[in-house]
């Protein structure tokens, strides 16, 4: 895989698109970093861009006015999923590397589109993966490497959250919005893709979402492991942390992480048990700003960073495969839910 790049060292001047509540977070964040300028803003909502825009950002309703007039050499995307189709096709054609937002698409037909539509104009579509990013997570993958061969990493998300608006009407509410993040973070510790998935998704009496917005769903990853992921969205009481609980059980001992502080670990075996494909380089930084330092040393000088679009598309896939598990009471490999995407 490879991609056009802008080599230098001053900020990457960056058009933002999208200036809702997390176009807002980005811009926040990227206000203290050096790696970025917010150059200019882009909202079908002309008041938003405006009143989101920093002081000397070009603000604007069309993406590729907005991108000529300040000079843009990156487009941030953090539309809402419906529209990082459009979007990202409009960055790509102007000859500009994208870092969208989770999801890298609304569906999988269009996210396959969009990773050949990278591919013809040889520029980077990386998908910003922020929940990747956390020191603790790290760590626990460094200690697992020692634990030798996994079997299987179980996962706990259990929130109460009243979100209304969007999440709290739409179909596969926890499934399709956030458990793309943990389906991701299983793919980063095991160093594995996934090959199938059983899933039931349900919605307990008292949940306050049109959608089912609790899931069980059991995944084979590459290597025989399992990846048993558990997540409700109506769960009040001894909450889980926002990045869930974690279990790893390997062939020479065990490792949790509770989501926030550092992980235990218990070894029980001994000698050299490294894996390989463990190691995964120097911490890039915190939640977006991580996200952001991937996406600007791959701009500049065209390392491949995680979330590179064919790489996220199998984090996607792992959401799509649950879907149509629930909704067809079968196992369903990821490989036939790809293949009927197109
Ligand atoms: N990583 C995370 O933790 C996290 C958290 C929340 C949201 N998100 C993601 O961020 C994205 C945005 O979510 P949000 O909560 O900010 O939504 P939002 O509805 O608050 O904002 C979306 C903005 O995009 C604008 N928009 C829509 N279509 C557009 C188009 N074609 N061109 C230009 N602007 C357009 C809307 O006018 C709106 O201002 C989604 O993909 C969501 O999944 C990620």
């Amino acid at each position: 895989m490879s991609f056009r790049t802008i080599p230098g060292e001053g900020p990457l001047r960056l058009v933002v698109v999208g200036a809702g509540q997390m176009g807002r977070t980005w811009m926040r964040a990227l206000s203290d970093s050096p790696l970025a300028d917010v150059a200019g803003v882009v909202d079908v909502d002309e008041a938003a861009a405006r009143a989101a825009a920093p002081p000397g950002a070009v603000a604007g309703t069309t993406l590729s006015e907005v991108a000529r007039r300040c000079a843009a050499e990156a487009v941030l995307d953090v539309t809402a999923p419906a529209a990082h189709l459009p979007v990202t096709l409009e960055a790509l054609g102007l000859g500009l590397p994208v870092l969208g937002e989770k999801p890298l698409a609304a569906t999988l037909p269009e996210a396959l589109e969009l990773v050949r539509a990278a591919e013809q104009a040889g520029e980077l579509f990386m998908v910003s993966q922020n929940r990747r990013f956390h020191p603790q997570l790290w760590r626990l993958k460094r200690e697992i490497a020692a634990l030798g061969r996994f079997g299987i990493l179980t996962h706990e998300f259990f929130k109460a959250p009243h979100f209304g608006g969007f999440r709290e009407v739409m179909d596969h509410p926890l499934v399709l919005d956030m458990a793309i993040h943990n389906f991701d973070a299983a793919r980063f510790l095991l160093d594995a893709d996934p090959v199938a998935v059983y899933c039931e998704e349900y919605n307990p009496p008292w949940s306050w979402y049109a959608g089912n917005a609790a899931t069980t769903a059991v995944f084979e990853m590459t290597g025989g492991v399992r990846f048993v992921y558990t997540g409700s969205w109506c769960s009040p009481g001894l909450e889980t942390s926002w990045n869930s609980s974690w279990r790893v059980s390997a062939e020479s001992g065990t490792a949790t992480w509770d989501g926030a502080g550092p992980p235990r670990v218990e070894r029980t075996g001994e000698g050299e048990l490294e894996q390989p494909g463990a190691v995964v380089g120097g911490y890039p930084g915190d939640d977006l700003l991580g996200s952001l330092a991937m996406f600007v040393r791959a701009v500049r000088t065209g390392v491949v960073p995680m979330g590179e679009c064919h790489d996220n598309l199998r984090s996607l896939a792992m959401v799509h495969a649950a879907i149509a598990s629930a909704e067809s009471g079968s196992r369903v490999t990821v490989e036939e839910v790809l293949r009927a995407a197109g």
